[in-house]
């Protein structure tokens, strides 16, 4: 379908199935407005556990085996036929191409088969309208934290589609950081639920040094704080003494969180923003969101999360973000491709298709 003729079918309560399949969940979800009516997930992790981490011929096999099924499925249980879809909105980057390729090569062919305009997703942009579907009276502007496997940043979101990126991470990502600590305490993937499983049953009482002298504004680094927890866990080893590993995984999720929380509060702060959002796979750690409901009722804020589910990778998101993309009359065509990197600067600024 033309993008044309997608624009002049828009409709204020679009019906939109999301497809995703970035990494090594392969989802689908069909949303009535902002209205939840089916989320199916299939996820490879427990094969990837195996190998310590996805690997990516696995998760491009293991999507290509559930897709159709996980499609038909997310239809039937939001309990209407394949005809009341008004758009298809599908994840075409960043990820792993190959895992992408299925998502994208799939909704293509069944956005054309349906003939309804297809739409093509940041998964990026999808973790942070995921907050859209926690409560539908959300509007911009708010601050958002963006805390994923791959990104961490604070960001003004002015409108549905603008956003200022007020800092980030220097070098690694949050929950690159869990991953790799979970790593160095022996924990199995993935690293960030283990963590804090584990951190539950320790103290944080370990000092570990100051993550950001000097870093001053909104910018985060966590490769200081992994290297003194492999520091930590290395001294201890060399001297044949023993540790607690509950007390550095608690001790590292503490300082890892307890930064992203001070900077997130500080930003609606200085932006007189009354609206605090999340979102992204560390947002599903419970220290984190203790900490941030804690700190933003503390400071008059509202503070609008998704459920835990939705900030794992997920297709509900995905269709979240397609929604705002139909009513800003962002369409993609045919030649919709995968992206394996999209620059977090497009997470501000998109035009796609
Ligand atoms: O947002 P996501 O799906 O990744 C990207 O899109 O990049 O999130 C995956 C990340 C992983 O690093 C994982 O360890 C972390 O989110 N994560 C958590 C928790 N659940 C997932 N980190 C801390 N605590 C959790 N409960
Ligand atoms: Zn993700």
């Amino acid at each position: 379908m033309s993008k044309e003729l997608a624009h002049s079918a828009q409709k204020k309560q679009p019906v939109i199935l999301g497809i995703e399949s970035s990494c090594d969940e392969t989802a689908a979800a069909v949303i009535f407005g902002r209205k939840i009516l089916s989320d199916v997930i299939s996820s490879s992790a427990s094969v990837q556990a195996l190998y310590g981490g996805v690997v990516p011929e696995i998760a491009s096999r293991a999507h290509l085996d559930a897709i159709d099924k996980v499609v038909a499925a997310a239809i039937s249980d939001a309990g209407i036929s394949a005809d009341k879809i008004d758009a298809v909105a599908v994840t075409y980057g960043a990820g792993l191409l190959g895992a992408l390729l299925v998502g994208v090569s799939f909704a293509k062919a069944f956005a054309y088969a349906l003939q309804k305009p297809l739409i093509g997703v940041n998964h990026i942009r999808g973790h942070l309208a995921a907050a859209y579907l926690a409560d539908e009276t959300l509007t911009p502007p708010f601050i958002t934290l963006l805390a994923s496997g791959g990104h961490t940043a604070i960001l003004y979101a002015q409108s549905e589609t603008e956003f200022t990126y007020l800092g980030g991470t220097k070098d690694d990502a949050a929950g690159e950081a869990f991953d790799k600590v979970a790593r160095v305490l022996g924990l199995p993937y993935p690293g960030g639920p283990n963590i804090q499983k584990c951190a539950a049953e320790g103290r944080a009482n370990i000092p570990l040094p100051q993550m950001f002298k000097g870093g001053g504004g909104y910018d985060f680094s966590y490769s200081g704080l992994k290297t003194a927890v492999i520091n930590y866990c290395h001294t201890k080893q060399q001297k044949g003494e023993t540790f607690a590993k509950a007390d550095v995984a608690a001790s590292f999720q503490k300082a890892a969180v307890d930064v992203l929380v001070k900077k997130t509060v500080a930003a609606a702060k200085e932006k007189r923003v009354n609206t605090v959002t999340a979102g992204g796979g560390v947002v599903a750690n419970d220290y984190l969101r203790q900490t941030l409901a804690a700190e933003c009722a503390k400071n008059g804020l509202r503070l609008v999360l998704p459920e835990k589910r939705y900030c794992t990778d997920n297709a509900a998101m995905i269709a979240s973000e397609g929604l705002i993309c139909y009513r800003h009359g962002i369409f993609a065509d045919l030649t919709l491709n995968a992206k394996a990197s999209i620059p977090l600067s497009f997470v501000a600024k998109e035009e796609i298709g």
